[in-house]
């Protein structure tokens, strides 16, 4: 019987990363319209908070781990000039989707584009001045390992950028939380054609996602001297950045 995706948490390893791969391969068409629509299109807001908190200096190198279409490789070129943008993530589908996006038209030399595991980096070490993750880590499964990744290929004094869907602690927030992924959002999916399963794992993979707290202490633990935080949006959203 196949593996109901809401459950897709509780696989092991590989068989969580096959069965997230062809979750996102099912809705990459769909994929940017639906986070305009989930979020009612802050989304861009939010990566635009995170990029202009990084202060990254123009001419810096940056990895975007689970890149998906490129949002975030697409903010950091307007934002940071002369920036050279590694896009990696392990879904070919939606790396198809973001290259062929009219706003990477101008940036081609900017971005380059490449297919792989989050949690085996193919790169040495210290060879980013910054690596950005928007909404990605969360569906990766062992995160010590992403993490310990991350900072092995981030240079001394590089930062980086975790962007994503915290549980809020206020219990109001939880509730509104709760009713709007867990019950509205895999409806819109249904409606609009794409995937309700894919919706319906969404709000499981931000519970069982760390916490802003263990967030900015995996941090810590990783090395990271300095880490600076941020909630927005009912405190539904975090950025923390760790600077090495
Ligand atoms: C919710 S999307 C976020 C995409 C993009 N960063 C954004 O801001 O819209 C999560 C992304 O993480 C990628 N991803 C999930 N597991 C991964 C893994 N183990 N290695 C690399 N990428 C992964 C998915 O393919 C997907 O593109």
């Amino acid at each position: 019987m196949a593996t109901k995706i809401s459950e897709k948490l509780f696989l092991n390893s590989e068989e969580r990363i096959r069965s997230v791969k062809k979750m996102f391969a099912q809705i990459a068409p769909r994929y940017d319209f639906m986070n305009r629509l989930m979020s009612w299109g802050l989304d861009i807001a939010w990566r635009r908070i995170a990029i202009r908190m990084a202060k990254f200096q123009p001419g810096c190198r940056i990895l975007d781990l689970g890149t998906g279409s490129g949002d975030m490789a697409a903010e950091l070129c307007q934002q940071i000039p002369d920036c050279t943008i590694l896009a990696y993530d392990n879904c070919p589908e939606l790396l198809e989707i973001g290259q062929k996006r009219k706003e990477f038209q101008k940036y081609s030399n900017l971005v380059h584009w490449l297919i792989g595991d989050g949690r085996f980096l193919p790169f040495r070490e210290q060879l980013f001045d910054g690596v950005v993750a928007a909404f990605s880590i969360r569906n990766m499964p062992d995160l010590p390992l992403v993490f310990a990744e991350l900072y092995r290929i981030t240079v001394p004094k590089g930062k980086i950028v975790i962007l994503d869907m915290v549980q809020p602690a206020p219990k109001l927030y939880q509730f509104l939380f709760k009713f709007y992924f867990k019950w509205i959002v895999p409806i819109w999916g249904k409606l609009l054609g794409s995937h309700s399963e894919a919706y319906r794992y969404l709000y499981p993979s931000i519970k069982n996602f760390y916490s802003e707290k263990k967030i900015i202490e995996a941090l810590k633990e990783i090395g990271c001297k300095q880490v600076i935080s941020k909630k927005i949006i009912f405190q539904m959203v975090t950025v923390c950045i760790g600077i090495k």
